[in-house]
């Protein structure tokens, strides 16, 4: 998978601007708020259809503009796919694929695959379960509609039985209504856990090698996913309906749905110690990486394609020998990354970004 082409009109600080992607190492170097990220962002939006950075989509519009639009050319198993997404100040964004409007958000899904990685994502390791759910939620959309659309439905149904909590006067008429959510819960439910179960296989074994490539064997990185752990989804389905069954007195205490999906976490260990709690900052950062180093070989193994990768400011985070052991890691897929300052040896595409221009400066071959 590739990006060929970007054009941006209105996005940001981008008036009108089209940059042309090569293979390999894409480097965007530009002082602070010059429009690095801003273009990062615009392509990753066109993987999962929303902003990493935001949640309304106008402030994404130029200010003072009345709409604005991104056009992405990828290449996806050697097919071309165009992606449109415009953007207004008031009324929804509209989205279209190879010229034709989408209706549901999930189509978009899996149309073009992206990885973004900036110094923030430190929160996957670091700060709560919510930051780690979101992680599996974003890469399993992307590589399966039906998690999308268990996981939409999930969160609708969610809101319902929480809303029957918080309303519902005694547990007696609560007991009497709230097993059809139950089962519709249980039901999605146990999609979502067994999707996040196989990921977590994945995701460990191919962790645990970059995080031993990447500190040369010297952090061994453990991963477990915490929640219901049953092989197959009916007895996740049967083991999940129990547990809410039996939560329903506790949950009407509570006014929320205390069991589910929604809850769950991903366990990090590094050398036998919880990293969240009691690694530094340099190992939580490692680790950070080497989850989202293992997310591009979870795509390529699920897919058959690597997705392209966005490395947002993430070189200066690291130190001299990480970085090149990184730079080796991904010279062979398709990357596009910022910095300030880029001084390595390597086969790359170099663009300088001043004030929202871009301008190619460099292509090795
Ligand atoms: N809606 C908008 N309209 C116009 N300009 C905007 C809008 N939103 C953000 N900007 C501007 O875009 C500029 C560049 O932002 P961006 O985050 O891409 O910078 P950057 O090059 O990544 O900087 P840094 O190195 O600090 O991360 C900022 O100066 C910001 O003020
Ligand atoms: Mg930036």
């Amino acid at each position: 998978m590739e990006v060929k082409q970007l054009t941006l009109s209105n996005f940001r600080n981008y008036k009108n601007e089209t940059i042309k992607f090569n293979s390999g190492l894409n480097v965007l170097i530009g002082n602070n708020a010059q429009g690095k990220t801003n273009i990062l962002e615009a392509i990753f939006m066109c993987a999962i259809g929303k902003s990493v950075r935001v949640k309304k989509d106008k402030d994404l519009i130029m200010w003072d503009k009345e709409f604005s639009k991104i056009s992405l050319s990828s290449t996806k198993s050697n097919f071309s796919k165009n992606i449109e997404i415009y953007l207004f100040q008031n009324q929804n964004k509209a989205i279209k694929i190879n010229g034709v409007p989408i209706k549901k958000m999930g189509q978009l899904m899996g149309e073009f695959n992206a990885i973004y990685f900036c110094p923030d994502d430190l929160k996957l390791v670091k700060e709560s379960p919510e930051e780690r759910r979101r992680f599996m939620d974003i890469d399993l959309s992307q590589l399966n509609k039906i998690y999308f659309y268990a996981l939409m439905k999930y969160n609708k149904i969610l809101a319902q039985r929480n809303k029957l909590l918080k309303t519902t006067s005694n547990l007696k008429t609560l007991n009497d209504t709230i097993s059809i959510w139950n089962e519709q819960l249980a039901e999605c439910g146990a999609t979502i856990i067994k999707y996040r179960l196989d990921f977590v296989n994945l995701l460990k074994k191919f962790a645990f090698d970059l995080q031993n490539y990447l500190t040369e064997n010297k952090e061994k990185l453990e991963l477990e996913y915490t929640g219901i752990v049953c092989e197959s989804v009916e007895e996740i389905k049967k083991e999940l309906l129990n547990q809410l069954n039996k939560s329903v007195e506790k949950d009407f205490d509570l006014g929320y749905t205390t069991v589910g999906p929604h809850r769950d976490d991903i366990k990090i260990v590094v050398n036998g110690i919880d990293i969240r709690h009691f690694g530094s900052q340099g190992q939580q950062r490692t680790c950070a990486l080497s989850l989202k180093l293992a997310e591009l070989e979870i795509f390529n193994s699920v897919i058959g394609e690597y997705p392209v990768l966005l490395l947002d400011d993430v070189l200066s985070e690291l130190d001299l020998n990480r970085q090149n052991r990184l730079l080796n890691k991904i010279k062979d897929i398709q990357s596009i990354i910022t910095c300030t300052d880029f001084n390595f040896d390597v086969k790359c595409t170099k663009f300088s970004i001043v004030n929202g221009n871009l301008e190619l400066t460099l292509k090795t071959d």
